[in-house]
């Protein structure tokens, strides 16, 4: 065996462990339920239910009020590979009591009668006590619960337990918010069943990558870790981004937003305080808090699903790509760095750095999900639409972005010079839709057939169209 240790340790419930041994593909549920913490329970190994939530001590982001301190995550343990929290500070639901007095969100589910089989019951109390201590929470945020799952009791009563907390109690688990996260040293673990690297920059980052072409860059792991799970893939050697500081950058500045590919959604929320309405829209319709607090944009790319929900807002913001790699980095329009199904312009090698967003931004965007359920689902057609014009309402740019209408995500280009330079008169609309029509060619599966999702890139149009410029082209 090379170099590398065979284990590492972190905070569990105010208790500092050792994990030695173990191999790197292990999760984080698996662990704590094999150490006798069963109230996290396996529903579906896929983050879908929420029956497994944690809290993960986070650092806070800059603008969210506290600033050196932190925030309590909650995340689907079973999508956490064991060694991402070397170093870190987790909590499961029975390390929420305090002194033997049940945490606010624990009593007020008994209160609310918010728990019958108690299955998924655990997981809520996770996710309503993170959002119990969210820095600045005003009302409470129902969507905070989106990502779990209940089959018996039915929302309301735990609805109306989450509603009647009130601030949270004086106590260690509101100082610890005072103090900042943990610090995550490198990590070099390796055991007989494979290896997890956790380098602190990105030239170790790459160097790594570089020195074993077997090894698998992971990021929130909520992609991998649903194929780790349900496939029992297993990759030799995890290279972990969550540490590499120049993949956590965020920066607006004059010409571009450049926006870090490891940092997660939730992350990006807290900074791009300013963020046009297009992204507030778009955020919420991602997956669920807990998938959120996982997630990162560059994995979302990365993995070039045709129905990811990234790509058609950053294409209609006309986005490219920082691509790092061993003999520098490059910049790569988003539009060029989908190749073809679930493949990217990313040479073997290569990290995805940061997202470039051009300023101006247009002048109107709107992004729509078409999906069975309306929040915390995949999409079966996504759609981004950006206008730029003048003041006197002619347009000088358009861009029209769909996912799930091909393999790759794309954008309508033909329908987009079809606006630029009109003032979007109905015959020009018309001659879009057509476009649309003639050009795109979806494919049917189980969310939707080849003509419903044509019929959709349609009637989406229209619904921008007429939400936007209803005055225009009545
Ligand atoms: C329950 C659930 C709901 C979901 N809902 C949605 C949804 O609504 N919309 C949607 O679009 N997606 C959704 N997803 C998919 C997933 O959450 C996103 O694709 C997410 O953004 C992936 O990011 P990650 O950091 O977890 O990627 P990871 O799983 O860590 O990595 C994914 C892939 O990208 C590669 N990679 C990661 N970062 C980089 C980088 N910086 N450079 C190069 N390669 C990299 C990895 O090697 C891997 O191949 C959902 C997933 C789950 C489990
Ligand atoms: S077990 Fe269902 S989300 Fe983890
Ligand atoms: S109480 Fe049974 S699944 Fe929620």
């Amino acid at each position: 065996m090379g170099p590398g240790r065979a284990e590492f340790s972190f905070v569990l419930n105010g208790t500092p462990v050792t994990v030695a041994g173990a191999a790197p593909q292990t999760s984080l549920l698996d662990y704590v339920r094999s150490r006798g913490l069963t109230g996290a329970k396996e529903g579906c190994a896929e983050g879908e239910c929420g029956a497994c939530a944690v809290l993960l001590v986070s650092p806070a982001a800059a603008p969210s009020g506290t600033q050196g301190g932190s925030v309590y995550r909650s995340v689907n343990s079973c999508l956490v590979p064991l060694p991402a929290v070397a170093d870190c500070e987790v909590f499961t639901v029975e390390g929420l009591a305090e002194c033997g007095r049940l945490a606010d969100a624990q009593r007020a589910m008994a209160e609310h009668n918010g728990s019958q089989c108690g299955y998924c019951t655990p997981g809520f109390v996770v996710s309503m006590f993170a959002e119990h201590y969210r820095p600045g929470r005003g009302t409470p945020d129902v969507h905070a619960l989106g990502g779990n799952l209940c089959r018996c009791t039915g929302y309301r009563p735990i609805r109306d337990a989450l509603f009647s907390l009130g601030t949270p109690p004086e106590g260690v688990f509101l100082d610890r918010l005072n103090n900042s996260a943990p610090e995550r040293n490198p990590l070099h673990y390796r055991t007989s069943q494979g290896r997890f690297s956790r380098p602190q920059s990105l030239a170790e980052c790459l160097q790594l990558a570089a020195e074993d072409p077997d090894a698998k860059l992971v990021a929130g792991n909520t992609d991998l870790g649903v194929v780790t799970n349900l496939r029992g893939q297993r990759c030799v050697h995890l290279i972990s981004l969550e540490n590499v500081p120049e993949l956590l950058e965020f920066s607006d500045g004059p010409d571009f937003i450049e926006i870090g590919a490891g940092l997660t959604l939730t992350d990006i929320g807290e900074y791009w305080r300013d963020a046009p309405p297009v992204f507030r829209e778009w955020l919420p319709l991602f997956a669920s808090v807990l998938i959120r607090n996982r997630a990162t944009l560059g994995g979302n790319l990365a993995t070039a699903s045709p129905i990811g929900d990234s790509a058609p807002m950053l294409l209609a913001l006309n986005a490219a790509v920082r691509i790092a790699g061993m003999p520098g980095e490059r910049i790569v329009p988003l539009q060029d760095f989908f190749r073809g199904y679930r493949q990217t312009a990313l040479e073997r090698g290569e990290i995805l750095r940061a997202v470039r967003i051009p300023k101006p931004l247009p002048t109107v965007s709107r992004f729509y999900k078409a999906a069975k359920r309306t929040l915390d689902d995949i999409s079966t057609v996504a759609a981004c639409f950006s206008v730029t014009h003048n003041d006197d309402k002619r347009i000088t740019s358009a861009r029209i972005a769909f996912g799930g209408v091909a393999a790759v995500p794309l954008s309508a280009l033909e329908a987009e010079q079809l606006l630029a330079g009109t003032f979007g008169e109905p015959e020009v609309i018309a001659q879009v839709k057509a476009s649309l029509r003639r050009t795109l060619r979806p494919i049917g599966d189980h969310r939707g057939s080849a003509e419903y999702r044509l019929a959709l890139t349609q009637s989406l149009f229209d619904k921008f169209w007429h939400e936007q410029f209803s005055e225009v082209s009545a």
